[in-house]
């Protein structure tokens, strides 16, 4: 049947609006119906709960709220009599038991003799892999690849699962602008978006799709909050910030991290605002629950209630266990301040049996959500953990994950790659060494299975030599303080040594920096530079003449500004994890191109911290030779190496950035900006193209620029891509001074490249 075009043109537009609306009410249905089994699930839960609940006396619910650990791996003391505790159902929960999965299982099972046979969370400080190992966290942000950390952590989650674990105290998503501070190693930097990225994806890797699934882990944000902002870099200290840097630059990773469904929150061991965070309702149940919406659990950081009485807001134990629970906390660490005081203080009427309810029921729905309560869904299964543990493709995720995340910070004369035929000297402490390819957090790893960098090096190139060189430090105080010993004599011979290596060789290759011990928690240092005793050896090994490469292995950007003087390439190692050897060998050989781009500054010197890319503008800019300014007499206010920065053995060369408009209105508009990217050089590589925005003038001072979106690019040489952002007004928000996140109209300034301080810029203007 012929029908005429005005007939069928109006059943087209009718048939189109039946499908429309067919579509808007199957979406509706959907959405109602996932709403509907979310609610139904959420009442099912709380059903099974509150029933449990009924059945608990008092002590039993307390000890839903009490995590021991019987050896004081990562704190200063252990749990006493932890075996009983576990068995009589006074401690709930642990952490920290090692052994085979089936020693770590019958560990655990120990809770079957409690009179309710609660299961116990099982926590382990899983933090850059479990047996194999990747890079620390710092390492892994020099990727800019979520998919890849997600990759990490879920296989973390895989093999720890398998062994019995069931919680891991990751990730730790503070933000850090203090290299001084040891434990910038364990997190993703200095940005708060590309922090926030990082954050949602290790939660995501950890908990997979349902934490019902035997291989999830539950994840625990880490530590709430501002713990990075330690004063002076000197862990457990001090935090003093504005509201408005908090909600701008601190809180932003953690929120993501809730948003992405996290089971649990880790108070840290600082305060805020002047109340300690273990103490602070505003920040654990005003801003994190009220505001965040977050509803799993709070758990105290290693004894931090006890810690109270320290920081000067508690009298006793006692007071310190009410301060915590009314401010939101609902699992004391290792303290047993709570399980010893809660009893007396409900009686005395400081505490009311509806906090303890809450505090308890929160416990048991993360196990109800882990399915630990349903019986079967986590039984042992010993041939899981040998099938699932250190295999060939974690190995192969380890491998790449390295790869991604080194940074080239140096080459002279393209100094790098090597040819494989080159005769190799390779000289440092480090250089034959598996333990000190992992870092201070490697609680279970493998170290067995670790390929050291000598035989990584040794399986591509026919003729190395190794020397060790160096001993690790020879700084006073920390041998004083720490322990360890220094010896001048052995020290002389070494370094003869190694340098009669370096002569019968084409090059040096050298590895030095930090020992595992120098970063990680209570490390932090006044000095980041390479310790003066590996300084001398390098100085030694550049007086031969020989090329000298140097491999940084450290957890914390170093001031390496000296070292440079005696070096002809420099690639930023991290600590590279079980396939240390393997992806060192390839990216020296060519093998890989590296691709790995600064998260955190590095600065000139120690007197510049903190530096970091993200700053305001003042007053008095320094813009050149003036007087009365913003900046040092005996410093440059620039960095050594810049957030985002990083080279490869191609260069890329960047067109001028074109805007599909230069004025917008409303908060509906997108604005397109395209650059075009190519590979100028040799090698093929892949670059992470940055997009910073500035807005120049707004109601509160804004940063100088701020990382707003990236993309990867892999060229071919001679290859070309453009590369297009939307930016839309989102992008434009940022925290006012009634910490409303908005934004403003007027100009703006978008830069585009490969590194925060090597950009093209351009400006446009936005209206409301
Ligand atoms: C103290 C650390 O601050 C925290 O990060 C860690 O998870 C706990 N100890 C448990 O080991």
């Amino acid at each position: 049947m012929v029908k005429t075009g005005r007939l069928s043109g109006k059943n087209d537009s009718m048939n189109q609006k039946l499908r429309i609306i067919s579509i808007v009410v199957a979406i509706a249905f959907s959405c109602s119906a996932g709403w509907a089994q979310r609610v139904s699930k959420q009442t099912q839960m709380n059903e099974f709960v509150t029933a449990l609940m009924k059945k608990m006396t008092l002590d039993e619910k307390l000890g839903q709220l009490n995590l021991i650990t019987p050896a004081a791996r990562t704190g200063p003391f252990a749990t006493k009599n932890a075996t009983a505790k576990m068995m009589d159902g006074s401690a709930g929960n642990v952490f920290g038991v090692l052994g085979t999965p089936s020693s770590v299982h019958s560990k655990l099972s120990l809770a079957d003799s409690s009179r309710l046979k609660i299961p116990l969370l099982s926590g382990l400080d899983i933090i850059h892999g479990y047996k194999t190992i990747f890079p620390i966290p710092l390492g892994l942000s020099c990727t800019w690849d979520s998919t890849l950390i997600e990759r990490t952590a879920r296989i973390a989650a895989v093999e720890a699962t398998a062994a019995g674990y069931n919680w891991t105290f990751s990730p730790m998503v503070d933000i850090t602008r203090d290299p001084r501070w040891g434990r910038v190693m364990e997190g993703s930097g200095e940005d708060p978006f590309l922090g926030s990225i990082i954050a949602r994806a290790m939660v995501k890797g950890y908990q997979g799709k349902d934490l019902k699934d035997p291989t999830s882990l539950m994840a625990c944000i880490k530590h709430f909050g501002m713990y990075g902002a330690a004063e002076a870099g000197r862990d457990y200290n001090t935090t003093d910030m504005s509201r408005l840097s908090m909600y701008q630059n601190y809180l932003p990773p953690y929120k993501a991290a809730v948003d992405a469904g996290a089971g649990s929150v880790m108070c840290s061991f600082n305060e805020v605002d002047g109340i300690p965070a273990t103490a602070n309702k505003w920040l654990l149940t005003d801003l994190l629950r009220n505001q965040w919406g977050f509803n799993g659990f709070v758990v105290t950081d290693y004894n931090a209630v006890q810690e109270l009485i320290a920081h000067g807001v508690a009298a006793d134990y006692k007071q310190a266990a009410q301060l915590s629970l009314s401010a939101g906390v609902d699992m004391d660490m290792v303290s047993e301040s709570m399980i010893a005081s809660l009893k007396d203080l409900l009686k005395a009427g400081k505490v009311s049996m509806a906090q303890i309810d809450a505090a308890c029921s929160r416990v048991l729905e993360a196990k109800y959500k882990l399915g630990l309560l349903s019986g079967s869904a986590r039984q042992f299964d010993a041939a899981r953990a040998a099938q699932v543990t250190l295999t060939d493709e974690n190995k192969s995720i380890a491998k790449l994950a390295a790869l991604k995340s080194f940074v080239l910070l140096e080459n002279k004369n393209n100094t790098l790659p090597l040819k494989k035929n080159t005769h190799i000297a390779l000289i440092g402490p480090f250089a034959n060494n598996q333990r000190e390819m992992f870092s201070s957090w490697v609680i279970a790893g493998d170290v067995k299975s670790v390929v050291t960098i000598y035989d990584g090096i040794r399986a591509k190139a026919s003729e190395t030599i190794y020397a060790e060189g160096s001993q690790v430090n020879d700084d006073t105080i920390t041998i004083k303080k720490r322990g360890g010993s220094f010896d001048s004599l052995k020290q002389q011979r070494m370094i003869k040594e190694a340098v009669d290596a370096a002569q019968k060789s084409d090059v040096i290759v050298t590895v030095l920096g930090e020992s595992s011990t120098m970063s990680g928690e209570a490390r932090s240092r006044t000095d980041i530079s390479i310790p003066h005793c590996q300084r001398e050896l390098l100085k030694a090994l550049k007086s031969t003449g020989k090329p000298v490469i140097l491999l940084l292995l450290n957890g914390r950007p170093l001031t390496i500004q000296e070292d440079l003087l005696y070096t002809d390439a420099v690639v930023e190692i991290w600590r590279p994890g079980t396939e240390a050897g393997n992806a060192i060998a390839d990216v020296l050989f060519g093998d890989y191109n590296p691709s790995g781009k600064l998260t955190m500054t590095f600065p000139r010197s120690v007197g510049q911290i903190p530096v970091y890319y993200n700053h305001k503008n003042t007053g008095r800019p320094y813009l050149g030779k003036q007087e009365y300014v913003s900046s040092y007499m005996d410093q440059y206010n620039s960095p050594l190496y810049s957030f985002g920065y990083g080279l490869s053995y191609t260069t890329f060369k960047y067109s001028q950035i074109s805007l599909s408009d230069t004025l917008l209105r409303g908060t509906k508009a997108k604005l397109k900006a395209t650059i075009t990217v190519t590979n100028s050089g040799s090698y093929a590589g892949e670059e992470t193209v940055q997009l910073y925005l500035n807005d120049p003038v707004a109601s509160v001072t804004r940063p100088v620029e701020e990382l707003k979106h990236f993309q990867k690019v892999f060229l071919k040489p001679g290859e070309s891509k453009q590369v297009t952002f939307d930016i839309t007004a989102n992008d434009l928000k940022f925290f006012n001074s009634n910490l409303k996140w908005d934004w403003e109209a007027g100009r703006f300034v978008v830069f585009i490249g490969g590194g925060s301080d090597m950009v093209k810029t351009a400006g446009f203007v936005w209206e409301k």
